[in-house]
Order: structure tokens, then sequence, then C-alpha cells
């Protein structure tokens, strides 16, 4: 075992018990080690690990024998990767037209307001993350907000963000 692999085994879970390192090899090794596959093994990568630690993107840039420049450099510029442990629970607003209109930006202050963060921010303890969205695709039960895997609507701004609270609360 190198010492990357040898660092990630150690950093995270026990390698008998985490084989996500060897999920990653394997989807590295079924492209070829094709280094224009970049993008599609950081995606596997955060898929599996949450987000991307710099050891994992070290790893993928000594198997693809890329600069590790390039590969931090790539991870950057593309929005959809993450660099920080995903929350416990994560929120998302929508702030498009229709939602706008039915009250969502009251949604978006109460509860940056509760959880002292601002969107886009994830609290220091990581419980919650809070986010904006444009448009959902469900502007029919407006006002929209997804609260893990919910999307919650039809109701009152003030209904919607007591049930968030109140989950967040209670978990
Ligand atoms: S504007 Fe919110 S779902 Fe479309």
């Amino acid at each position: 075992m190198d010492s990357i692999s040898a660092h990630i085994a150690t950093s995270t879970q026990p390698a008998t018990t985490d084989n996500r390192l060897q999920i990653l090899d394997a989807t590295i090794k079924r492209y070829q080690y094709q280094q224009d596959t970049l993008i599609e093994v950081l995606h596997k990568a955060q898929e599996l690990f949450g987000y991307l630690e710099n050891n994992i993107l070290l790893y993928i840039a000594q198997s693809l024998k890329l600069p590790p420049s390039q590969v931090y450099g790539v991870a950057t510029f593309y929005h959809l990767f993450s660099f920080t442990p995903p929350a416990k629970h994560t929120c998302v607003v929508c702030t498009g037209t229709a939602c706008y209109f039915q009250g969502t930006q009251a949604i978006l202050a109460n509860l940056e307001k509760y959880a002292h963060i601002h969107a886009g921010e994830t609290t220091s303890n990581g419980e919650f993350s809070l986010f904006t969205a444009r448009c959902i695709g469900t502007c029919g039960i407006a006002p929209v907000v997804v609260f893990d895997d919910t999307v919650l609507g039809s109701d009152t701004p003030e209904n919607i963000c007591d049930r968030i609270i109140t989950q967040l609360e209670q978990s």
C-alpha cells in the first residue's frame, strides 16, 4: 500500500470495513486510467465519500498520473463538487418567481436567523446547511422548500418554517 492509500485507510474507517477506496479504484480501472475521465472519477469520489477531501484529490491525481494542481483546478471550477463534509440536514429554499411571491424570502430569512448562517453556509457543528435554488420545478405547490429528501409546499411560509425548525430540534 502506498503512502496515500495508507493515509486514506487510516484517516477514514478501517480498510476492512470501508471499501470505498476499492470501489473508486475499480471505477478508475473501468475508465482505463484515462485522464479525460477526471470529472467522472471526481463525481464517483464525491458520491462515495460525500465530499472531496485533499487526500482523495491527491489519490486521484496519482492514479490518473495528473498533476495535483490540475485535479484541484478542475474540481474547484465546477460548483457541483464539495470540499467540506455534508451537513446532517440540508435545506434548499426555492427563490424562483412563483415561490418568491408566495413568501420563501421570509422562510429563508427565518432559517438564517434561527441557524445563525447565511444561504450557502453550514453551521459550525455540521448539523445544518442552507441553500437557495432558482426553481426546482414544482411551482404549483409554492412556496417550496426541500428539507433533506422531503419537498415541502402547499402551506404557509410560517408553517413550513415551523416544520423545518421542529425537525431540526428533534434530531
Ligand atoms: S419557482 Fe419555486 S418551484 Fe418554481
